[in-house]
């Protein structure tokens, strides 16, 4: 039998480099960081890992801002160090995903500046969305930045450039042939070097329609489209479904170029994941029909809360919709762009709800911390340096609280992530979440990611779909049980705040929390805790 390709069902671990680990005491981590660190990534028991961008970039917007894709920032080391890092992965038979940002280049990438001095009407200015002002001199939309503020910056000339994200990153123009050639330049390049996939930053939104035509509500579809932003979900889902900028059928025909691509590199198994926040949630399957991508992002879980009917509703339709195409879901709980899932619901919580993902069908991705346990950095607002945050005068707080380095050793701030001061600071509070500390307890969450992860590979991997089990009670989350069974594991997640009597049947082999006891036969799963019974 031919076995399934490596990302299939792979744990995937998220490295924001700039927070992973310093190599030289500038206070940012780097390739020569990850690098060195690579013996407890592969500890973790994960398969590859995921690095967010380290391309040149004034870094304006964490890297996602990219003057030049095919290099590496000198804060982040340089090629060479991007190819030991690469070489030192695959030694440990971890795989290499990078992430590439079609939707946007920075201001300051070559094209950009061409096109500033080219001026109106020239072909430089057909790779980016350039259009005259309104006769009243407004913008020629009145779309609203992701990031907050108009999505439209004028130049010396008068003339308008589209950013759906900060002005220094000006949206590329995906009708023009050569943004294409120059991506695939850039796919190649990185494939060359020897990265064994893709992540693909904003993967919906390379296509834009009515790019003339103003919106009856921006500010509202801006905060639609922001997991930070809270909104009712049902006004959330009606704008949603207006968006002119996000999930066209145009991008569809990049990823079937894209996956020629891919596939004629024989024997490599190269794949992508989008991260495609569409609505509703069945489009996602088309970045995932057979001729197009191999994966993309369930953001549910980033902002689910910790009740079992959303749960339940979340994994049962991820798993049937991806199923229409014969693909299996992704699972996340924590990322770069969303607080931290332990802040969110809560540490037991999001232990159990980890315990609990790790048992499903598919890949599952781990944000850099996560297997720590580690809550948002608590930041002054002098710290910050997210774009929303200073787009929006501070509105809306931004992402950096998911962004502070990690806690690797020592009792005090930084905890050897860095000889020099950390571009975030790390709280001192922090000093039992070190890699170190949680090492030397059995009970850390760092042991509870490595046990669940190892039985994950003996157990379930390639162990088909899950039954949901009868005693799953969808009910209010104080009187929830959520539980199914996969092969020969079976999985309870009691989500309430009191211990609670299951009829699993067979070996106790993981608990995220507490201790499982016997009652009458049956099993009592602690509050706020998930178990796996072997048969
Ligand atoms: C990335 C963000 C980034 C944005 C613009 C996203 O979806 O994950 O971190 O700010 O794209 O590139």
């Amino acid at each position: 039998m031919k076995s399934a390709p490596w990302w299939k069902e792979a744990t995937i671990y998220q490295i924001y480099p700039r927070s992973f680990f310093d190599s030289n005491g500038d206070g940012e981590g780097d390739l020569p960081g990850v690098t060195s660190q690579l013996d407890y990534v592969k500890s973790l028991g994960v398969d590859a890992i995921w690095l967010s961008p380290f391309y040149t970039s004034p870094n304006k917007d964490g890297g996602y801002d990219v003057a030049n894709p095919r290099d590496v920032d000198p804060r982040f080391g340089n090629l060479e160090d991007a190819k030991e890092l690469i070489a030192q992965a695959h030694k440990r038979n971890l795989r290499v995903i990078a992430d590439i940002v079609p939707n946007h280049f920075s201001d300051q990438h070559e094209w950009f500046q061409a096109a500033l001095k080219a001026g109106r009407g020239s072909k430089e200015r057909e790779r980016f969305h350039f259009y005259d002002a309104n006769e009243d001199g407004t913008p020629p939309n009145n779309w609203i930045s992701l990031f907050g503020g108009p999505s439209w910056t004028q130049v010396a000339d008068g003339q308008f450039y589209l950013h759906l994200f900060d002005s220094s990153q000006p949206d590329l123009n995906w009708e023009n042939p050569e943004v294409n050639a120059d991506f695939e330049k850039t796919l190649r390049f990185w494939i060359d070097l020897g990265v064994d996939g893709f992540r693909i930053d904003v993967a919906h939104g390379l296509i834009k329609e009515d790019v003339l035509t103003n919106h009856s509500d921006p500010q509202g579809l801006s905060n639609a489209l922001r997991l930070d932003v809270a909104m009712d979900s049902e006004v959330r889902n009606a704008l949603l479904l207006t968006v002119p900028y996000f999930d066209r059928q145009g991008v569809h025909e990049i990823y079937r170029k894209w996956r020629k691509l891919f596939d004629s590199y024989v024997g490599r198994e190269i794949m992508a994941v989008a991260e495609a926040w569409v609505h509703p949630p069945v489009n996602a399957t088309r970045y995932v029909r057979a001729d197009e991508l191999h994966q993309v992002f369930n953001f549910d879980l980033l902002t689910a809360e910790f009740d079992s009917k959303v749960l339940f509703d979340v994994v049962e339709r991820s798993i049937s919709l991806n199923a229409t195409v014969n693909a299996l879901p992704t699972w996340a709980l924590s990322n770069h762009d969303s607080p931290r899932v332990a802040s969110r619901i809560g540490e037991e919580q999001a232990r159990a709800l980890a315990l609990f993902v790790f048992g499903l069908p598919g890949s599952a991705y781990v944000f850099a911390g996560q297997e720590l346990g580690l809550p948002d950095g608590q930041l002054q607002d002098s710290d910050r340096q997210d774009p929303t945050f200073l787009r929006t005068n501070g509105q809306i707080k931004g992402r950096d609280g998911a962004r502070v380095p990690l806690p690797w050793s020592g009792n005090t701030t930084p905890f050897g992530f860095s000889t020099g001061k950390p571009w975030l600071p790390i709280s001192q509070c922090w000093r039992d979440l070190t890699v170190e500390s949680e090492l030397a307890d059995p009970k850390s969450s760092l042991h509870l990611y490595r046990n669940a992860l190892e039985l994950r590979k003996e157990f379930l991997v390639g162990a088909g779909g899950i039954a949901w089990l009868e005693s799953s009670q969808h009910g209010a989350k104080n009187d929830s049980l959520l539980s199914y069974s996969r092969g020969s594991i079976t999985v309870v997640m009691n989500l309430s705040d009191s211990a609670k009597e299951c009829d699993a049947s067979g070996k106790l082999i993981i608990v995220s929390g507490g201790t499982v006891d016997a009652r009458d036969g049956k099993k009592v799963i602690p509050a706020r805790s998930t178990a796996w019974f072997l048969a």
